[in-house]
C-alpha cells in the first residue's frame, strides 16, 4: 500500500493527482488542504475510502507542524510515506518585474512556494515520517529555469519566477542533504507545462490530467541516482 502526501489539493494539480491516485484501492493518500473551512467538494467527489483530507497551511510553520501531528496520527506508529508531492503553489503579484517588486509580494511567493516545501519535507523527516527510499517532487516551473528564463519574451511574473529559481535551489541541497538520513531518497523538482488551471490562467494549453497522467510515469520510474534534477512532465530532464 504506498502512500502519497499531497499539497493544496482541493483544486488545480493537486486535486488531479488525488483523482487518478484515489483510483487504485491501493493507494494511500494523505491529501492536504490549505483551510478545512473552504469549500472542499470538488476533492470530496474524487476521494477514495483510504484517502485523508488533512490541513495544512503550507505558508504557516505552526500550521505545518500541526499537519505532520495529524499524518503521524493517521498513518499510525510505523506509518511512513512514499511519495511526497510538494504541489501547493502561488502566483501573486504577476505583473511586478524585477524593477518593481514589492518586498511583501516577492516574501508571500518565497513562503509558499519555497519555505513550505523546505520545511514540510524537514518536519516529516524529525518525525521519522519519511520512507528510506521516499520519492519527493517539488512542483517548480519553466519560469524557474535561468536558462529557459533569460530567453523569455515578454518577461512576466518575477517574484513568482525568483521563488521557482530558489525552489529549484531547494531541491538540490535537499537531494544532498537527506541522503544521510534516507539513502534511497529521491528528490526532483519537475515543470508540469502551461496547465488548464486557475494559476496557469488564459492561454494554457494542457489538461490537467495529461500533465498529471506523465507527471506520475516519471515519478514512478525514478531512480536513485536520479536525484537532484530538473524534469518537463514529458520525463525530459532540462537545464538549470
Ligand atoms: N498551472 C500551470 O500552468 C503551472 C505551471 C507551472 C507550475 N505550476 C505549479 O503547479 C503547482 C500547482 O498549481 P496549480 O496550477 O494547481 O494552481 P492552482 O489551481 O491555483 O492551485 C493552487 C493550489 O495551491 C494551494 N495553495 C495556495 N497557497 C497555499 C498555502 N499557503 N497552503 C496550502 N495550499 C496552498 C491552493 O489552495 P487554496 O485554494 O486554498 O488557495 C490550491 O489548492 C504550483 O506550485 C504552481 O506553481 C503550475
Amino acid at each position: 500500500m504506498p502512500v502519497y502526501c499531497i499539497t493544496g489539493t482541493n483544486r488545480g494539480l493537486g486535486l488531479e493527482f488525488v483523482r487518478q491516485l484515489a483510483q487504485s484501492p491501493d493507494n494511500t493518500i494523505v491529501a492536504a488542504t490549505r483551510s478545512l473551512s473552504s469549500d472542499l467538494g470538488d476533492l470530496h467527489a474524487v476521494a477514495s475510502p483510504s484517502t485523508h483530507i488533512l490541513e495544512c497551511d503550507t505558508s504557516s510553520v505552526a500550521s505545518i507542524h500541526a499537519f505532520v501531528k495529524e499524518v503521524r496520527r493517521t498513518l499510525g506508529y510505523q506509518g511512513k510515506i512514499d511519495f511526497l508531492l510538494n504541489s501547493a503553489g502561488v502566483n501573486l503579484a504577476s505583473s511586478q518585474s524585477s524593477l518593481s517588486l514589492g518586498p511583501d509580494d516577492l516574501q508571500q511567493n518565497m513562503a509558499v512556494n519555497v519555505i513550505g516545501p523546505a520545511k514540510t519535507v524537514e518536519l516529516l523527516l524529525d518525525a521519522a515520517l519519511l520512507a528510506p527510499d521516499i520519492r519527493i517532487l517539488n512542483m517548480t516551473s519553466g519560469l524557474g529555469s535561468l536558462q529557459l528564463s533569460s530567453g523569455m519574451r515578454p518577461r512576466k511574473c518575477a517574484p513568482y519566477s525568483i521563488s521557482k529559481a530558489a525552489l529549484n535551489m531547494l531541491t538540490v541541497h535537499q537531494s544532498e542533504d537527506l541522503r544521510p538520513h534516507l539513502p534511497g531518497s529521491v528528490v526532483i523538482c519537475m515543470d508540469p507545462g502551461w496547465v488548464k488551471t486557475r494559476l496557469g490562467g488564459e492561454g494554457a494549453v494542457l489538461e490537467a490530467s495529461q500533465s498529471i497522467g506523465d507527471m506520475l510515469a516519471v515519478l514512478h520510474g525514478l531512480k536513485t541516482e536520479d536525484t537532484g534534477a530538473l524534469y518537463h512532465h514529458t520525463g525530459e530532464k532540462i537545464p538549470w
